[in-house]
């Protein structure tokens, strides 16, 4: 499980966005489009669920790509070349049913763009008409511009800040979209959960089908502890082993949301114990 490369795709003053290829064999052979893996990268660390977003059996290695949004995440951020994870298990989840339905939609926001990456290829190798629609805050952190390019007949980009593409959000391009043209099979989204939850509100009355990545807070990964447990359809499921894609048209997003922010608390205090352990840090190397 080490890290083979290892490279910045966007960089802010608050946030970072990495890639890294690892060594994992067995994985590399097995996984499809859509699935995830759990790492942890020291032995005392939390477990913590990332997408497979690329893999290579030749290689014997699976692509990552994380956003640093806690402790977890950058501590993974301060692993180099040749450096190993200390756990890795997958490939989990369900992967994403891929066919040929016609013409999609592929909407990815943040760091939700390096999770559509191996569904849109795998749906335009199905033979898919590929319409993509890109978003991030400000056009420094709009990742895979090219690579989703190449798997797409249309690519739309929208920025918060109106930096890149469109001023203002994915849904403000996928509404346009729809009033015009409405003949889309799928539409298929992965990004913050409000994005997941306004584009899921936009295409219910159209009843083009709309598969959301939910991004629950997971521990074990397995259906037995119950932490990324969700509402879909008013029936309990568990993202690591149901998911971890739904139907947007039923999920209640506001309980995710809701369940999301639950360990505030427990984060704050991990990230400033982080933030205290790197001055001591660099203070020694003074
Ligand atoms: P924490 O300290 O735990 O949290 C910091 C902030 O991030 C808090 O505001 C918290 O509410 C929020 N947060 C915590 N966990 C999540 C979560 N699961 N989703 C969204 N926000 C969260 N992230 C990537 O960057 N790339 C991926 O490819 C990716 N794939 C994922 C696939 C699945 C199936 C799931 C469930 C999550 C995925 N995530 C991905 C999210 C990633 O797991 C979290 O960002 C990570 O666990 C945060 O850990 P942390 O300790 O760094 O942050
Ligand atoms: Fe424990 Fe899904 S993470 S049930």
């Amino acid at each position: 499980m080490k890290i083979l490369t290892k490279e910045i795709l966007a960089q802010t003053s608050d946030t970072r966005i990495t890639k890294i290829e690892i060594e994992a064999p067995l994985i590399a052979k097995k996984v499809q489009a859509g699935q995830f893996v759990l790492l942890m990268v020291t032995e005392k660390g939390e477990r913590i669920p990332l997408t497979v977003v690329g893999n290579d059996p030749q290689r014997e290695s699976i692509t990552l790509i994380f956003q640093e949004v806690g402790y977890s995440t950058k501590i993974l951020g301060t692993l180099n070349i040749e450096d190993s994870l200390y756990a890795l298990v997958g490939p989990l989840g369900h992967p994403t049913p891929i066919k040929n339905y016609g013409r999609i939609l592929v909407i990815g926001g943040g760091v939700g763009i390096a999770e559509i990456l191996p569904v849109a290829k795998a749906l335009k190798e199905a033979g898919n008409v590929v319409y993509s629609i890109l978003g991030a805050r400000t056009k420094e952190l709009l990742i895979l511009k090219n690579e989703i390019k190449s798997y797409s007949d249309n690519l739309y980009i929208a920025t918060d800040d109106g930096s890149l593409g469109q001023k203002g959000f994915v849904s403000n391009i996928l509404e346009k979209i729809l009033k015009e043209d409405k003949d889309f099979q799928l539409v298929y989204c992965v990004g913050p959960v409000p994005m997941m939850k306004v584009v899921s509100n936009v295409t219910r009355p159209y009843k083009i089908k709309t598969l959301v990545c939910l991004n629950a807070i997971m521990l074990d990964a397995t259906g037995m502890c119950g932490g990324c447990r969700l509402i879909e359809g008013g029936k309990v499921k568990f993202c690591c082993v149901d998911g971890p894609e739904f139907n947007g048209h039923e999920v209640d997003f506001d309980e995710l949301m809701h369940r999301q922010g639950r360990f505030i608390n427990e984060e704050k205090v991990s990230l400033r114990k982080l933030k205290h352990k790197c001055k001591l840090d660099s203070g020694k190397k003074k």
